[in-house]
């Protein structure tokens, strides 16, 4: 995997190409949702980084993801197509070893628990719940919606369907995108815990 990783990135446009910071994600595919709030202009350089480490990302988004930011950017970032709709490709069937979605809106989180697949993310994220891949959520949404008791109700139940909460900064007046560093550093010890399974993940210290 690792010289089919070097050999796929050497196909890229030299504009297109990440420095290697490390090798943990190597053998992950990431599917690296987007919904429709501000933090989504974080995105591209969340995928440059997950790619650092080895990662081949695939961007899936929502509609309303793209009043944010344009599929040029995220295709840029990622390396790869975005899925902006399910086509005859069948994008709605989960081909990714972690799904991750930052930021996650009320909105889509409050449909994931309903349920409903009737986008690209949701229905993604549908498949990937019945397959066991994990999904990871970083909440990202002025405080009035974070404290909407129905999100809150939600945001509980996340264990018992396998979901992973990235914890929000919380400020302003806002549960904002946690750190780059901080949603890297969920992705290296998820894999790190798949290498290492009798070793405690929250004793894992991976610095990047
Ligand atoms: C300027 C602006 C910023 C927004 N930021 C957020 C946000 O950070 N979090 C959120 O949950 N909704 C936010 N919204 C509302 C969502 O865009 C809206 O609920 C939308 O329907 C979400 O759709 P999606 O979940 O399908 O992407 C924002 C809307 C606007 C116009």
């Amino acid at each position: 995997m690792t010289q089919e990783y070097e050999r796929l990135e050497k196909r890229k446009n030299e504009d297109l190409q990440v420095e290697r910071i490390g090798h943990q994600l190597d053998d992950y595919s990431i599917g690296l949702c987007v919904t429709g709030g501000i933090a989504a202009i974080e995105v591209p350089k969340i995928a440059r980084h997950l790619r650092r480490y080895g990662a081949n990302v695939n961007v899936y988004t929502t509609y309303e993801a793209h009043k944010f930011v344009g599929e040029a950017s995220l295709q840029w970032g990622s390396g790869n197509p975005v899925v902006t709709e399910l086509s005859g490709n069948s994008e709605h069937i989960c081909l990714e070893d972690i799904v991750l979605v930052a930021p996650a809106t009320t909105n889509t989180i409050n449909k994931i628990f309903s349920g409903i697949a009737d986008n690209p993310v949701t229905t993604l994220i549908a498949s990937a719940l019945g397959k066991g891949v994990p999904v990871y959520l970083a909440p990202t949404m002025h405080e009035t919606l974070y404290q909407n008791p129905m999100l809150q109700e939600n945001l509980e139940k996340s264990e018992k369907y396998g979901i992973n909460i990235i914890p929000p900064r919380v400020g302003e007046g806002k549960a904002k995108m946690p750190r780059l560093t901080a949603i890297v550093n969920a992705m290296l010890r998820y894999a790190k815990a798949q290498d290492n399974p009798e070793e405690e993940v929250e004793q894992l210290k991976l610095d990047i």
